[in-house]
């Protein structure tokens, strides 16, 4: 039976990572091999592959970040320094997602839990105090003639609609506290804007010092 594996990215996987970004949005730009070896030489340990068996079906990127930095607003070009990760800083306490992706082919077969879950894993071997993220709502393209994005992410909260993205997201345990305005502009499904969420570290520990460990996952 093939088996799905989780690692750290490296250089080789970048042309199977890119191609399927390439097949996933159709109006979001993919991201470039140089910002993604930019994110891998940035901070190595955040960035994850998923494969079924030695095909690439499955990544996630992320950085740490003094969240104070950026808890009053910021768009995912600030955030991310252009998505180079020039902005990651391990003096911070707080493991920011800035993409997840799965071959459409695996939706539903926990290749998104399984990135999601190395994530996790980094968070508290690292004694990160929280993981956040601006989500996409790719759902609110059918409902934003009726209403605003504040409405449609109550909803979807209350269980009156269902979003592919945000309802992955509070099944995997993370909580919405808000929403990012305007967080980008290309992403027409979710109209430019994205959900603020957030997932606290059970174990986390302030009197301990942050700890990023070296090498993969
Ligand atoms: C969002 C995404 C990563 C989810 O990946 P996935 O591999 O299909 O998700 P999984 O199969 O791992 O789902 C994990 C759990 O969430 C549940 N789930 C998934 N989507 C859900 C939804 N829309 N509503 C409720 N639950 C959902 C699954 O049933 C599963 O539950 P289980 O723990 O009971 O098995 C994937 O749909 C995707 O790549 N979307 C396009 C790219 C994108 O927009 N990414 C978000 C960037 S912010």
């Amino acid at each position: 039976m093939t088996k799905l594996t989780v690692r750290n990215t490296i250089p080789a996987d970048i042309p199977a990572l890119i191609d399927l970004q390439r097949r996933i949005y159709p109006t979001i730009k993919a991201w470039t091999p140089q910002q993604m070896l930019d994110q891998i030489d940035a901070f190595p340990t955040g960035q994850f592959v998923a494969l079924y068996g030695d095909r690439v079906v499955g990544g996630a990127s992320s950085l740490v970040v003094l969240w104070d930095d950026w808890a009053d607003e910021h768009t995912w070009e600030q955030v991310t320094a252009f998505g180079t990760f020039e902005s990651h800083n391990p003096e911070g306490r707080t493991l920011y997602g800035a993409e997840v992706f799965v071959d459409p082919r695996l939706r539903g077969q926990r290749v998104g839990h399984a990135l999601y879950e190395a994530r996790r894993t980094l968070c508290r071997r690292a004694n990160l105090r929280r993981i956040i993220a601006c989500g996409r709502l790719p759902g609110y393209q059918a409902h934003a003639a009726r209403m605003d994005i504040e409405e449609y992410v109550r909803r979807v909260l209350w269980g009156d609609l269902q979003d592919p993205v945000l309802g992955f997201q509070l099944k995997e345990g993370f909580r919405c506290c808000g929403v990012t305005r305007d967080y980008l502009a290309e992403d027409s499904a979710s109209g430019g804007h994205a959900s603020l969420i957030v997932w606290l570290n059970p174990h986390f520990d302030s009197t301990r010092p942050t700890r990023i460990p070296p090498g993969a996952i």
